[in-house]
């Protein structure tokens, strides 16, 4: 969505990487053509079934997690990691705005479709459901956030407001909780194992997945990130964190923003019970280039901002 960075990145690479940079990806990477070296989930929903596809007239267009506040006479008091029938979704701002004229999108050419894997073949397999969207709010100077800046991408997060689902199949949609003040004492620090999954494409340049993959990051350090990132003038905000390996190859790309960065408990690496969502997919200079990390919003940055909203409407 960068698209200037994107352009950018694009002319870096053909004058200044080293011709070495996309052999030496193409080789580690071996013959997998997966979303930078993705997995199928399974074909398990359940695996992440917080991970939707958010539509622009009717065409996928980004991710968003389902999201599900535990209210008590009117307080947001922390969020449920099974509501089987979710009325919230959290995505990137950027997501919400046409990139050519930066006015935001007509509610009504937005909807999420939740439920399956296969976003090409699973509507008309009778899988999975589709909700329209009923209000978004993205940080606009008011309850405390500064606004999302559409250049430097600052705040890149939205909030949106579904209408009831037409089917009610619990097994297939639920929510995904956010970092507790336990969880941030580990969650965010560098080499913390995440994952990311979405329908963005599978190479830089390429293709969209017609199914959710999945893929394994480990959590960056700040300085590390920003380091990186400073020769282009891009800044690593408070309210960003950055995830994947140096050597590339595993990322997001174009088609998952929006989408969840997420800490999924192993039997090996049990440090919570429940998956928790830790960031949302927002930008990255081209897709698994060498220190060129995935940029993602930092949830617990934006989660009194997100309470107010929800008790707000
Ligand atoms: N901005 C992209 C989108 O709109 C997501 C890019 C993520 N890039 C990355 N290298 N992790 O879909």
């Amino acid at each position: 969505m960068r698209y200037l960075k994107i352009l950018f990145v694009a002319f870096a690479l053909i004058l200044s990487a080293p011709a070495s940079l996309a052999q030496n990806m193409q080789l580690r990477a071996g013959s997998s053509e997966r979303i930078l070296n993705g997995n199928e989930i399974d074909g398990v929903v359940r695996k992440a079934e917080w991970t939707m596809s958010l539509r622009l007239d009717g065409r996928h267009n980004c991710g968003a997690s389902f999201i599900s506040p535990k209210i008590e006479s009117g307080k947001v008091t922390g969020w449920s990691s099974e509501a089987s029938e979710p009325k919230w979704a959290v995505s990137a701002a950027h997501c919400m705005f046409d990139p050519w004229t930066g006015a935001p999108y007509e509610i009504s050419r937005l909807s999420v479709y939740s439920g399956a894997l296969d976003i090409q073949n699973g509507p008309s397999n009778g899988e999975g459901d589709v909700q329209e969207v009923r209000a978004f709010y993205v940080p606009d100077g008011t309850l405390g956030t500064p606004s999302y800046d559409p250049i430097t991408l600052e705040n890149d997060i939205a909030l949106l407001r579904l209408a009831d689902a037409k089917t009610v199949d619990g097994s297939k949609r639920g929510s995904i909780r956010l970092p507790t003040i336990a969880d941030v004492n580990w969650i965010y620090d560098p080499y913390t194992a995440l994952h990311t999954a979405g329908w963005g494409r599978t190479s830089e340049g390429g293709i969209g997945s017609p199914t959710l993959l999945e893929v394994r990051i480990p959590m960056v350090d700040h300085d590390t990130c920003a380091e990186k990132y400073a020769p282009f003038g891009d800044e690593i905000y408070p309210g960003m964190i950055c995830a994947g390996y140096r050597s590339g190859e595993f990322d997001s790309c174009q088609g998952d923003s929006g989408g969840p960065l997420y800490y999924r408990p192993t039997p090996l690496t049990q440090l919570t019970s429940k998956s928790v969502l830790v960031g949302i997919v927002s930008w990255g200079r081209g897709c698994g280039g060498a220190d060129l990390f995935g940029v993602y919003t930092r949830i617990v940055h934006y989660q009194d901002w997100m309470t107010a909203v929800i008790q707000a409407n």
